[in-house]
């Protein structure tokens, strides 16, 4: 069953028609990836599904309400989480705080005041514990490696629970041995009920991980399928070899 479609998305940057038509659909239960050379429109596209700016045309629909429309809060309030090409953390804040403030589904650093109370808390330490991260909560963010950032992200969006997942490069300037267990969590998760869109240039990690695949160039979709089928559509390796 069809849990986000995206139908004839358009969208341009002045002279730059960043989506140009694209489709999407992410099913119910699955790990979905999407892929494109640089600039094909990927980040646009996850930002124009979770409220970070409007398309010009097309719809975007979760769970059959439009949500093109909607602001960043209210989607990720219908159960969307996102993580970010460059990650989004707080660095002066503690690892456990950053986690703690996705637990609440909003970003009220003034909340933070008031956590150990909650299950809130109780999520946001599971989280961290899921990622490995436990022995570093007390640390500040801002002095984590670039992969434990990662998962630090990956941790604060896990916290809320949401039902659908987005991955913008989980993987990208990540150790291999990080990736493999970012991988492993992404099953383990998926294999819990939660669904899963991945951004991802690693090319193994997509294929290995993924049930199916959508490709993007130059803001349309130009391929879909399982793995096995979208790595040797002709189209698909035009489009990389061409870029
Ligand atoms: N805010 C923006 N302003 C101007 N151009 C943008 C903006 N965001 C993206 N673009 C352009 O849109 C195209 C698609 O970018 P992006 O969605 O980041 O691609 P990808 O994530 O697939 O690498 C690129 O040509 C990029 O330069
Ligand atoms: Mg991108």
């Amino acid at each position: 069953m069809s849990m986000l479609v995206v139908q004839q998305a358009a969208k341009r940057f002045g002279g730059i028609a960043a989506l140009d038509g694209c489709d999407l659909e992410v099913r119910e239960g699955e790990i979905a990836g999407l892929i494109g050379p640089n600039g094909s429109g990927k980040t646009t596209l996850f930002n124009m599904m979770t409220g970070y700016g409007r398309l010009d045309s097309g719809t975007v629909t979760f769970r059959d309400s439009a949500i093109s429309r909607s602001s960043p809060r209210k989607v990720f309030g219908l159960g969307i989480g996102r993580t970010f090409q460059l990650t989004r953390i707080f660095p002066r804040l503690t690892v456990l705080e950053n986690v703690h403030i996705g637990a609440r589904r909003r970003g009220l650093i003034a909340s933070v005041r008031h956590w150990k109370a909650g299950r809130e808390h109780q999520r946001a330490l599971e989280s961290l514990d899921f990622v490995g991260l436990t022995r570093l909560r007390d640390a500040r963010a801002g002095s984590l490696s670039y992969g434990q950032r990662k998962l630090l992200e990956f941790a604060s969006v896990l916290a809320a629970q949401p039902s659908l997942i987005l991955l913008d490069e989980p993987a990208g300037g990540v150790n291999p041995t990080m990736i493999e267990l970012m991988a492993a969590k992404i099953r383990q998760l998926n294999q819990n009920g939660t669904t899963f869109l991945v951004v991802e240039h690693n090319m193994s990690f997509v294929m290995d991980l993924c049930h199916r695949v959508t490709v993007l160039h130059r803001g349309k979709t130009i391929s879909h399928g399982e793995p096995t089928f979208v790595r040797r559509d002709p189209a698909v390796l035009e489009a990389y070899l061409g870029d």
